[in-house]
């Protein structure tokens, strides 16, 4: 019924690793080329666990747009933006929290376990409790229905859906429905609007399947019909009111099979990350730091690939031929650990490379990202006025 749509978000945490690129951005790159995209930067998110340190956000959200760029997300497909400039979120957060029940929040998996993983921090507040609320907001306001997202976060999708469910079904019928559906039928056409008509009392009266499959198809065809005029009448059909929230679904992101340097996920947390525009000097002595399977402790001592967390290196940066490679290298003790670094520490170099030269103008002249943000600000929050203007409507807060 509207023009799939993609939306996602990242909590500004300042410079990005190879974890978030093959993780992630890769995706978002893919996503470009195929979706109107809308990527963003959840400033707000980043509070509802940091709000005693709010420092550092504004400057980790530019350092992560300017790795977004690096990666290949363009600003030409896709539009970028940052969430608290676009207050629209906050409004429709509000209006949504009175409907929201308590135990839906609750119940919500991450609400427990983040508290328990950040137990050093207070998070008995009201803001984190809210934090999927937040984030449905985010999801719906652009009617976005395909939300690429860790496996963590498909709870929350989940969550938005019933939330949009919750919200149509409660408001969904907007004030003299009936007689606007009556005007867009006029609009139909007298031959279509018969047609129209009689396809519906047949699924109203007798439930017919194929009938109402028709009228859908019939309007369809319509051309020069509004959005809206269309939905009415596609709500007039069913017997239900105007679909005003979006139901998204999770587009779920593969998980990146990008090891740390010493084997575990990568992440900050863990001090084992190689970021996107690292210097190649620290790549380097990165890689030849980097621990191998503990029975090579001699050079003549034989390996095993599976105990070390270089090859997993090499399942991402190397073709077959090296892999094969390695492992009979390793077995035989043919070749030495940083032999076996070397070609991983090319294929990292190799993957940079780009990435460093996408990203140069933007360190050069910053005024392109504020640029950049800035007009996406502006595209988003176009889009999320429109929504807003129907969800007030459809509460009924309407002063005009
Ligand atoms: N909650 C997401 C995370 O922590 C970030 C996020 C906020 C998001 N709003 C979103 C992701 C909307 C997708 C859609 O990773
Ligand atoms: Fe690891 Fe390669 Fe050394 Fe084998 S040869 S232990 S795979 S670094």
């Amino acid at each position: 019924m509207y023009a799939e749509r993609v939306l996602s978000g990242m909590r500004p945490t300042g410079s990005l690793h190879l974890g978030h690129y093959h993780g992630v951005l890769k995706n978002w790159v893919r996503l470009q080329n195929d979706y109107p995209c809308l990527f963003f930067v959840a400033d707000w998110h980043a509070l509802t666990t940091q709000y005693d340190d709010p420092h550092g956000i504004v400057d980790s959200s530019w350092e992560m747009v300017i790795d977004w760029l690096a990666a290949g997300v363009d600003p030409e497909r896709a539009t970028l933006f940052i969430q608290s400039q676009v207050p629209e979120h906050a409004e429709l957060h509000l209006l949504l929290s009175m409907m929201t029940p308590l135990g839906w929040l609750e119940r919500v998996p991450t609400y427990k376990d983040q508290q328990e993983k950040l137990e050093s921090k207070d998070l008995s507040t009201y803001g984190f409790l809210g934090y999927p609320l937040l984030q449905a907001a985010d999801i719906l306001i652009y009617r976005a229905d395909k939300v690429p997202v860790g496996e963590d976060q498909v709870p929350h999708i989940e969550f938005s859906r019933e939330i949009a469910r919750r919200f149509n079904h409660l408001y969904g019928r907007e004030a003299g429905f009936e007689d606007k559906a009556k005007e867009a039928l006029s609009r139909l056409g007298a031959k279509r609007a018969r047609r129209y008509q009689d396809l519906r009392t047949r699924f109203q009266q007798h439930g017919d399947q194929a009938a109402i499959e028709s009228a859908h198809a019939l309007l369809d065809e319509v051309a020069g019909l509004s959005q809206i005029d269309r939905e009415r009448l596609g709500g007039y059909l069913e017997g239900t009111g105007k679909m005003i929230l979006v139901e998204p679904g999770a587009l779920l992101t593969e998980a990146s099979r990008m090891p740390g340097l010493d084997g575990q996920k990568m992440s900050k947390s863990y001090g084992n990350t190689i970021t996107l525009r690292e210097d190649a000097a620290s790549v380097t002595h990165k890689l030849r730091r980097m621990p191998t399977d503990p029975a090579r402790v001699r050079r003549g001592d034989p390996g095993d690939p599976a105990k070390c967390p270089v090859w997993q290196w090499h399942q991402v940066y190397s073709d077959d031929a090296c892999q094969s490679w390695v492992q009979q290298g390793c077995r035989s003790a043919a070749i030495g650990c940083l032999d076996c670094k070397k070609p991983v520490i090319e294929g990292i170099l190799a993957e940079q490379a780009p990435m460093r030269e996408r990203a140069q103008p933007y360190l050069d002249d910053r005024r392109l990202v504020r640029e950049i943000i800035g007009e996406g600000n502006r595209k988003a929050r176009h889009l999320a006025r429109e929504t807003m203007r129907e969800v007030r409507d459809a509460i009924g807060l309407n002063y005009a």
